[in-house]
Order: C-alpha cells, then sequence, then structure tokens
C-alpha cells in the first residue's frame, strides 16, 4: 500500500530528474508532455520507471519518455509539442474530462465486435493512424514500420505528404488501402501531381488538411531545438529544397518557386480535387457545424474534426468538445472522425458514442515508433484496442453500431 510519505519520495524523485533535465529551463517550466496530470507520469507511480520493452508499458503514456530517450531533443521537440502556450494541446486531453459513460448492465458481452466500414473497407479497429510526416526523423524505418504494424492488426493508415518513405513502398508494407493526406501548395501542377501518384498507388481517400493555410508558432519546438548540441544544417538543408530532399512523394518535381502556405486556399479547392480525382475527399482540420455544414453542401465525403493535435490555431479548445456540433451538422450524411488526444480506450468510447465513426491518433503511435520502431507501434495499437474492447464490456455494447449518445453524459462548464 502507498504512503503519502512514499508519494512524496516517488514525488522528490521525478522532480529531482526533472531539475536535472536542461528542458526544465524552458522558458522557467518544466516540459510535462501532454499529459494533464503530470504528477501520474509513468516515473511518479509505485513500480513506475522507464520502459525498456514495448511488452513493460503498461498503458500508451508510458510510451513518452521512452520516445524522449531515444529522440535528440530537437525531433523530440517536434513530435510533442504544440503552439504559443500549448494550451489546445492541453485542452485536447481535458475535454475528455467533461464527458462520463453511462454503463448498461447484464448485458451478453462474452463477445464484442470492434470492426468498422469506411468507405466500404472493413477495419478491425475504429483507431486509426493520423498522418503525421518525417518519421525516419523518430526511427530509422519510419512510416514502413508503422504502416506494418496498423496492417499487421487490421488497423487504417493516413499518409503524410511530408512523408520520408514513399506511397507506393507504404501501400505494400501496409498490405491494405492507405489513405493519402495532401498538403496543398499554392501551385497546382504539384498538387495534381501528389493527387495523381497517390490514386495511382491504390489510395481510395484523399484527405486535404486545412487547418494551416500560413504557418504556426512552434515556440516550445524552438525552445527545445536550442537545447540540442548537434548542428541541424547537417542533415536538413535550409529552405523548401532541403524539405523536398527527403520527402519522395516529391521525386522528380520540380518546386522551383513552390510555397507551402496555401492562404489563398477556398472552399473552390473542393472541386477542384473532385475534378481531379476518382478517390473519395476528406477534410482534416473542421472544428465547426458551419463548416461542417459547408462540407456537406460542398459533396465533401468525410470529415476529419481536428486541430491537428493543437499544433495549428491555439484555439483552445478539445476537439471532443467541437465533435457533438459536427456531428449534429453533419445529420449522418457523410462519416465523422476525430483525432486529438486520444490516449485511452475511454476516450476511443465517447467519441464514437458522439457519433465519431472512427478516431485518429498522432503521438502515441509515433512515441513507441520512436522508442520501439515497429514493435512499439504494435503494442501501442494493442493496448488502446484492449483498452478500448474492454470498455465496450463494461458497458454492455456489444458492437459499434450499438454506441449512441445515451453512453455518455456531458458535465456542466464550471
Ligand atoms: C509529429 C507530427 C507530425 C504531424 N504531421 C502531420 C501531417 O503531415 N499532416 C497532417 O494532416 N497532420 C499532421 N499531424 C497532425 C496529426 O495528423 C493529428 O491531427 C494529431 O497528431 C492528433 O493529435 P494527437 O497527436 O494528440 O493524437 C502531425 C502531428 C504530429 C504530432
Amino acid at each position: 500500500m502507498q504512503t503519502s510519505a512514499d508519494h512524496t519520495v516517488h514525488r522528490r524523485r521525478f522532480l529531482t530528474f526533472l531539475a536535472a533535465s536542461p528542458l526544465a529551463a524552458l522558458s522557467g517550466r518544466a516540459w510535462f508532455g501532454d499529459r494533464v496530470d503530470a504528477a501520474q507520469s509513468s516515473r511518479d507511480v509505485p513500480g513506475g520507471s522507464l520502459i525498456t520493452s514495448p511488452a513493460e508499458a503498461l498503458n500508451v503514456f508510458d510510451f513518452e519518455p521512452a520516445a524522449r530517450r531515444a529522440l535528440p531533443a530537437a525531433h523530440f521537440g517536434y513530435l510533442s509539442t504544440g503552439v504559443d502556450d500549448d494550451a489546445t494541446l492541453r485542452a485536447n486531453r481535458e475535454g475528455f474530462s467533461r464527458f462520463q459513460i453511462r454503463p448498461r448492465r447484464l448485458v451478453d458481452v462474452a463477445n464484442v465486435n470492434t470492426s468498422v466500414e469506411l468507405f466500404g473497407t472493413t477495419w478491425k479497429s475504429p483507431i486509426v493512424l493520423a498522418p503525421a510526416a518525417s518519421q525516419k526523423a523518430f526511427h530509422p524505418d519510419g512510416e514502413i514500420a508503422a504502416a506494418r504494424a496498423a496492417g499487421a492488426k487490421g488497423h487504417l493508415k493516413i499518409l503524410s505528404t511530408g512523408a520520408t518513405s514513399a506511397v507506393e513502398d507504404v501501400r505494400s508494407a501496409h498490405g491494405g488501402p492507405i489513405w493519402f493526406q495532401l498538403y496543398p501548395t499554392d501551385t497546382w501542377r504539384i498538387t495534381q501531381a501528389l493527387v495523381k501518384r497517390a490514386e495511382a498507388a491504390g489510395c481510395p481517400v484523399l484527405v486535404l488538411t486545412v487547418d494551416l493555410p500560413a504557418g504556426r508558432n512552434t515556440e516550445t519546438e524552438r525552445r527545445f531545438a536550442r537545447t540540442d548540441a548537434r548542428q541541424c544544417s547537417n542533415c536538413h538543408q535550409l529552405g523548401l529544397a532541403g524539405y523536398v530532399r527527403r520527402k519522395p512523394m516529391f521525386d522528380g518535381l520540380d518546386v522551383t518557386g513552390v510555397n507551402f502556405a496555401s492562404p489563398r486556399l477556398t472552399w473552390d479547392v473542393v472541386r477542384r480535387l473532385k475534378d481531379t480525382t476518382t478517390m473519395k475527399l476528406v477534410l482534416k482540420g473542421i472544428e465547426t457545424r458551419e463548416d461542417a455544414e459547408l462540407c456537406v453542401r460542398h459533396g465533401v465525403d468525410g470529415i476529419i474534426v481536428s486541430n491537428h493535435g493543437g499544433r495549428a490555431e491555439e484555439s483552445g479548445r478539445s476537439t471532443i468538445e467541437c465533435l457533438p456540433e459536427v456531428v449534429d451538422a453533419v445529420q449522418g450524411r457523410i462519416p465523422v472522425l476525430v483525432d486529438g488526444g486520444f490516449r485511452r480506450g475511454t476516450d476511443v468510447f465517447k467519441a464514437l458514442a458522439l457519433g465519431a465513426k472512427a478516431v485518429c491518433i498522432g503521438r502515441p503511435y509515433l512515441w513507441g515508433l520512436a522508442a520501439f520502431g515497429q514493435p512499439g507501434v504494435a503494442r501501442v495499437l494493442e493496448i488502446l484496442d484492449r483498452e478500448f474492447e474492454l470498455m465496450l464490456k463494461h458497458a454492455g455494447v456489444t458492437s459499434l453500431s450499438k454506441l449512441d449518445r445515451s453512453f455518455v453524459v456531458a458535465s456542466r462548464r464550471g
């Protein structure tokens, strides 16, 4: 049994560790990752220590310190941080506590079915790997390792435009129909080439990210980079040419004069993309009922409610709190997915009860990748699948089609 004296000792050890970290100096505050209650870090509980194998992990949070140990400070900073004060990053976690679960009893839950159908393909799990750029910055096997882990366990993967592996290779590593995420450039010739290549590689769905029209203020990431003794220019060439050199989606494309920020983008892009490709079109980064209605009106095929994991604008609003108004606006006409802060099976349960078809995860699988490669990603997925299935059983839900709003209640905000 833990006494308060034990707890104080563990806490003191944890704070001593933090004080020794160069990051304790970050703008006078320690970095606690995106965990809301930092005191519950895996090192701060009895039996808590840095894991040395995926099997040791008891929850997905256990992978964050392991990833931090494995990565150079600049890369860990890129993986972990948000924008401005990281308030939206934290809000994504806090939002889940505003919804509570209403379990039902005495239902035969010996068998539960977690499969979900998205655009004609059935996946074993509603947990999807979100698009994330530059995965070879986390592990030499990068996107290939993540794709193998996802494919083997029946999870969908969405590949980023900024991937450090080619879409054709990731598609075959996964073994199933991965989706392709598009960052539209300001040059239609380039955008069109990216879309055509993804279509030719067999991607059935194009995910257009719309939440970064004009860059972002990545303050904490830059502070992490300052603590990294290595010279970034040893690996990274500066400017656009340097960026695309490591991004196979741009192989053979002349990017002279091309800009990745697309501040002139409007709803016209939906029609242009639909005229260009037979892939289904999903918009990622929708947060309001107004934009959800516009999606339906413009013929968009699906929505991902997202604030880019708190990495776009500092709205301060969690995506789980945005989800109900988007679901209500869409009224079942197109599928709604959501991401941002999903770390527990109960988080997945709440989102699906609120009307999401599936949820995407970002940082948890990247922590697993950084710490242990493919087995790390596989273990993250296994933990989340197991927690989610357990919650379904606790609540008396035998298939996802039976999960509805009667299983959650929203608490009033103080
Ligand atoms: C390191 C990193 C890179 C990302 N790169 C992309 C990207 O290339 N395209 C994109 O649409 N979203 C990108 N995202 C956002 C994720 O797709 C997703 O919205 C977010 O990670 C979900 O929040 P979570 O990390 O709290 O799970 C990235 C996120 C991270 C952490």
